[in-house]
């Protein structure tokens, strides 16, 4: 029996401002979300990622905290949040929150008192210098966009460091009082339900910076007292990394699994996408086999859109061209120098076969699978909108005004619907998809549902297959209650691949989900054939009882 939830989860991502708003405010809530739970838990998705809920300015989408301890008004008051917790629990929902400490606002009172006060009890919970930094114009997150990371301050009369935009100023994690304060917010939020956290800017967070200090110092052990906050408050719970790094650096986080139990794998996201855009799986073999064991705790989470740009920033300036040239052709697709600004039914020229077969990979590779709200019907992206709020459009759950996600004004919305085109909620929308048996969601969710009879795919081992051609990945999984092979051709012609037979196969092999009816293998794997942008989930073993 698995007791490690989060192998076995799929996390859905959503932004409550955006998903379903109930009163008519223009700004989605927690008891639209709510009203929403029975489409999600039906859709198969077992954990809920809510983006942050905060109180703040909301100049980077909620990034930029001003009270850690409420949720923003606008999204209802911390009675709605409890009662969501409490209704997602009925239906078998995690959720987990952002955990945004890396920074504040600049609106905090924090951060209001220490710029006014040089002897106020806050000052020290920044990051100041007396002399302008030397190194004031590097290490900018948001190049383009963030000029410099330490910007002057009138009131204190003091430089203050800010690793992401200028009115959101680090926290000093070198100060014990933040540190508890820290380990006070996650334990406030534990308390009211929550199963773990999304930890914002991971790297950023253990980073102790000072002025004229270009290699700033990360403190991994720190991200133990994370762990043993959880392991007290709640046994169960999660942290989930956001922590864009390169391989060398990626097992210190989760030590010898008594750091962070969760990392997104960027490195795989990045090699997913070349690897579509070359149809080829070569990069995608080669990242799989160079990745490092981790701890039999720990677990990676993949994905393929976020809430941010596809981060195409560790691959090299060939690769990325690569990527740029078949998923982001136009300067205003892309982003910081680095990324991609869509969403991913545009990029892949909403190919439902391509579309099928990337998530279907996404999904099958090793690790717990997050998916972006609205990926699951194909939502496009508006361009016309600032940096990454071209992805951040509402849900479309019909195609009637403001695509059911409001009844405010169109003015009023938080940010407008899609209209018009090929990804206008006209088109794109839960209702006609509904009622459409070959729709995309309905494809999602007999994907999820199928994903639930395989968990080898979540905790199992897993080795590439030599499939003899480049085109073709064959991913072989072993765990306690049986082995898989999941197959993927990557390109848009058929093929044929001789696999043979493979280790712990035993009887007859099922198909457990394919792009369509294939003639089954037989327990040699010779002549597997695979249609353009085929996939194919086999199960070459099933160990009952265990
Ligand atoms: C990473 C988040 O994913 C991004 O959306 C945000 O702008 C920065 N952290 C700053 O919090």
């Amino acid at each position: 029996m698995n007791e490690r939830w989060y192998k076995q989860a799929v996390i859905y991502c959503l932004d409550v401002e955006t998903f379903q708003d109930s009163d008519g405010d223009g700004v989605g809530d927690f008891a639209g979300l709510t009203s929403r739970l029975d489409y999600l838990a039906r859709l198969g998705v077992t954990c809920l990622w809510l983006n942050p809920i905060h109180p703040g300015p909301n100049r980077d989408d909620g990034y930029d905290v001003a009270d850690f301890y409420t949720v923003d008004p606008r999204l209802g008051t911390l009675g709605d949040f409890a009662e969501f917790v409490h209704q997602a629990a009925n239906r078998g929902l995690r959720v987990i929150i952002d955990l945004v400490v890396n920074h504040t606002s600049d609106q905090h009172p924090w951060f209001q008192s220490a710029r006014s006060d040089p002897a106020s009890r806050f000052r020290d919970w920044y990051v100041w210098s007396k002399e302008e930094p030397s190194d004031r114009r590097q290490g900018m997150v948001f190049p383009g966009e963030q000029d410099e990371t330490w910007t002057w301050d009138e009131e204190a009369g003091a430089w203050y460091y800010h690793r992401f935009y200028n009115f959101q100023p680090d926290l000093n994690m070198a100060n014990p009082d933040v540190r508890a304060e820290v380990r006070k917010i996650m334990a406030f939020w534990l308390q009211l339900g929550v199963s773990g956290f999304r930890m914002d800017a991971a790297p950023f967070v253990i980073e102790l910076t000072r002025a004229n200090e270009p290699d700033a110092r990360r403190e991994y052990p720190y991200l133990n007292e994370f762990r043993e906050l959880l392991s007290w408050r709640r046994g169960d719970a999660i942290l989930l990394a956001e922590a864009n790094v390169g391989r060398d650096e990626l097992l210190e986080y989760f030590g010898s699994g008594d750091r962070l139990p969760m990392m997104f794998n960027f490195v795989l996201n990045q090699r997913q996408f070349l690897a579509l855009a070359r149809s080829d799986a070569t990069p995608l073999v080669s990242a799989l086999e160079a990745a490092p064991t981790i701890p039999d705790s720990c677990q990676w989470a993949t994905f393929l859109r976020n809430h941010d740009e596809v981060d195409l920033g560790q691959l090299s300036e060939r690769e990325r061209a690569d990527c740029f040239a078949a998923f982001g052709p136009e300067k205003n697709m892309q982003l910081y120098g680095r990324g991609i600004r869509r969403r991913l039914a545009p990029m892949l020229g909403n190919d439902r076969r391509r579309l099928e077969m990337a998530y279907s990979l996404q999904f099958t590779l090793p690790g717990t699978p997050v998916l972006r709200y609205g990926e699951e019907i194909g939502m496009g992206d508006d361009l016309s909108l600032k940096e990454r709020d071209a992805i951040r459009t509402p849900m479309q759950w019909t195609g009637e005004t403001n695509a059911g996600f409001s009844t405010a004004a169109a003015k009023a919305l938080c940010r407008p619907i899609i209209r018009g085109g090929d990804f206008g909620h006209e088109t794109v929308n839960v209702q006609a998809q509904r009622r459409d048996p070959s729709s995309l969601l309905h494809w999602v969710e007999r994907m999820l549902h199928t994903l639930q009879e395989c968990p080898e795919f979540g905790v199992g081992r897993c080795q590439s297959v030599d499939t003899g051609d480049p085109a073709v990945l064959a991913l072989h999984y072993e765990a306690p209650g049986g082995v898989m092979l999941a197959l993927h051709n990557l390109s848009d012609r058929r093929r044929t691949v001789e696999l043979g037979r493979q280790p712990g196969t035993e009887g007859e092999p099922l198909e457990m989900f394919a792009d369509q009816a294939y003639e089954p293998v037989g327990s040699e794997l010779k002549g597997v054939k695979l249609a353009g942008y085929g996939y194919r989930w086999i199960r070459l073993r099933e160990t009952l009882g265990r």
